[in-house]
């Protein structure tokens, strides 16, 4: 099995136990600021329309709605998150789509975007042309907001390059998690990959830890070069 199709049966497998890992609050870095960053790097840009790329269960797009006057869809390639999306939000739309439909334009989507953003969302080596796709989705002067984990995380004794990685998913709790292979890159190759995408960074935020103000995340703020 490659890795796109292991990435996509570990969310299938772990969605029961993700939307209750995010909805019970069980994901220290998320409390400790993340999930407050995202939201103010969107709210900031006062998005009429937002779209969320990889929505899992769809608590980024409800809290958005609640906090700014948007309407909102959120996509995912799990049926089951969408179908728990669904069942929490019946204010936004909220539709079963892979990243390979979106580059293949087999979503037939309407356009016009203020925000699109994927948050934790980006995990595949070659990320540069779902980036694209979504840019074709913006309206004039929208951006894409990434919010990934920071290339600082990588534990002392790891290599600083490129490269795949495996999460188990042992942080969270005791239950059995499907592990997920994920691609680490580092701070140069995400400045190259969203160039490849026909992107530029507007904005870079880091979170800090309240705690020892090491980084929680990074949050790139995209547009397209040619806007
Ligand atoms: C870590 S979860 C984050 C979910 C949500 N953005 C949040 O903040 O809770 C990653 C999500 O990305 C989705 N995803 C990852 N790769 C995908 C792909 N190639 N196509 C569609 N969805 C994908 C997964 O199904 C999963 O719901």
């Amino acid at each position: 099995m490659d890795r796109e199709a292991m990435l996509n049966r570990a969310w299938d497998r772990n969605a029961a136990r993700w939307t209750r890992t995010v909805r019970d609050g069980l994901i220290p870095s998320r409390r400790a600021g993340t999930d407050e960053a995202v939201v103010a790097a969107i709210a900031a840009r006062n998005p009429r329309r937002l779209l969320d790329v990889g929505c899992g269960e769809g608590w980024l797009v409800r809290r958005l709605c609640r906090d700014v006057d948007c309407t909102a869809l959120g996509i995912d390639g799990s049926a089951s998150l969408i179908e728990d999306a669904r069942s929490a939000d019946p204010n936004n739309s909220y539709e079963v789509a892979s990243y390979a439909d979106l580059i293949g334009g087999q979503t037939r989507l309407a356009g016009g975007f203020d925000v699109a953003v994927f948050n934790y969302a980006l995990f595949d080596e070659q990320v540069d042309r779902v980036l694209a796709a979504v840019a074709a989705l913006l309206a004039r002067g929208g951006v894409i907001v990434v919010q990934t984990l920071h290339p600082w995380a990588l534990s002392q004794t790891e290599t600083y390059g490129d490269g795949w990685r495996i999460e188990d998913f042992s942080a969270f709790d005791g239950e059995e998690w499907e592990p997920m292979p994920w691609f680490f890159r580092t701070l140069e190759s995400w400045h190259a990959t969203i160039r490849a995408a026909g992107l530029t960074v507007v904005d870079l935020l880091e979170p800090k830890s309240p705690v020892d103000s090491r980084p929680l995340s990074l949050i790139m703020v995209c547009k397209a070069v040619t806007d």
